[in-house]
């Protein structure tokens, strides 16, 4: 059975649909997983510009509002299969409708990714009621972090605790929000720390995600080392780095990660 994992944060900006675009083109694309991405960001949807998908034939909104099958709504790009939204389609939202949706295609996938929407509203509980891991990203300074513990306490009040915190944009850490911190504030482990990256800004452009755009750079490397964690694999470490800093948090962090991921894929294959 595929995993479900939501990318959100109560914040808008922070990185979730260039993070849900670049996750799921390294599970693809260098990991061998197949995945499915969908657009959750109702109000708002934007995955399409970073999947190169501007003008979807159907989409989540058509499958939502049970005018189109979920199969017929999905476009392949960049070797993920991808269900984007359509700005200016308001409907109602009822939020246990996704789940229900996408219930039949967890069998068809290892992994299906939903890009989260930054409103405290219907729309981010359909994503968690849909997930069966959330992860959430945030930005490492002050008031983004209340945000994140907003998102935190929403998911564990309806009983999914985020399993991981993806800080993103990190700029320069002497002058922001430290792990340590972030870790202690929300009680939850930090499982990536990515960069900002100036080639984003191209990639975007190209409407091309970051990992396959620019696969050597701090920010694919750690992307990958996530996505590696979530297939269950080892990540790469070189004995030299490990001998001169030893293994940082977050690596240590993915470590149980990939344990939880391993167990779980391993189960279900004899289930
Ligand atoms: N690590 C990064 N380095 C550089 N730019 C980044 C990085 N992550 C995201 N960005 C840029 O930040 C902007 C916002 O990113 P994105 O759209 O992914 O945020 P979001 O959380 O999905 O926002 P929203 O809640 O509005 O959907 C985009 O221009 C994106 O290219
Ligand atoms: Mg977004």
């Amino acid at each position: 059975m595929g995993e479900v994992i939501g990318l959100i944060a109560i914040k808008g900006g922070v990185g979730k649909t260039t993070l849900a675009s670049s996750l799921s083109a390294d599970l693809a694309n260098n990991q061998g997983k197949k995945v499915l991405l969908i657009d959750t960001n109702y109000s708002a949807p934007n995955l399409g510009i970073h999947m190169d998908l501007l003008e979807p034939e159907k989409t989540i909104h058509d499958v939502l509002a049970g005018r189109t099958r979920l199969e017929s709504a999905v476009h392949s790009r960049f070797g993920v299969d991808v269900i984007a939204g359509r700005p200016g389609a308001g409907f109602e939202i009822n939020p246990l409708k996704l789940r229900d949706k996408i219930s039949r295609a967890k069998g068809l996938y290892d992994f299906i990714i939903l890009d989260g929407s930054p409103s405290l509203n219907e729309e981010v509980l359909s994503t968690i009621i849909a997930s069966n891991h959330l992860f959430v990203v945030t930005t490492p300074d002050m008031p983004t972090l209340s945000c994140s513990m907003q998102a935190a306490q929403l998911a564990k009040q309806r009983g999914k605790p985020v399993k991981g915190i993806v800080i993103n944009k990190i700029r320069d850490p002497a002058y922001e929000i430290s792990l340590k911190h972030i870790e202690n504030s929300l009680d939850i482990p930090v499982v990536a720390r990515i960069p900002d990256d100036k080639a984003q800004v191209r990639a975007l452009f190209t409407r091309i995600p970051l990992p396959i755009y620019k696969k050597r750079s701090k920010f694919s490397r750690e992307i990958h080392n996530l996505s590696a964690a979530l297939s269950g694999k080892p990540e790469t470490i070189s004995f030299y780095k490990k001998f001169l800093t030893g293994f940082r948090k977050e690596e240590v962090n993915r470590q149980v990660l990939k344990e939880d991921f391993y167990t779980r894929t391993f189960r279900s294959r004899y289930e």
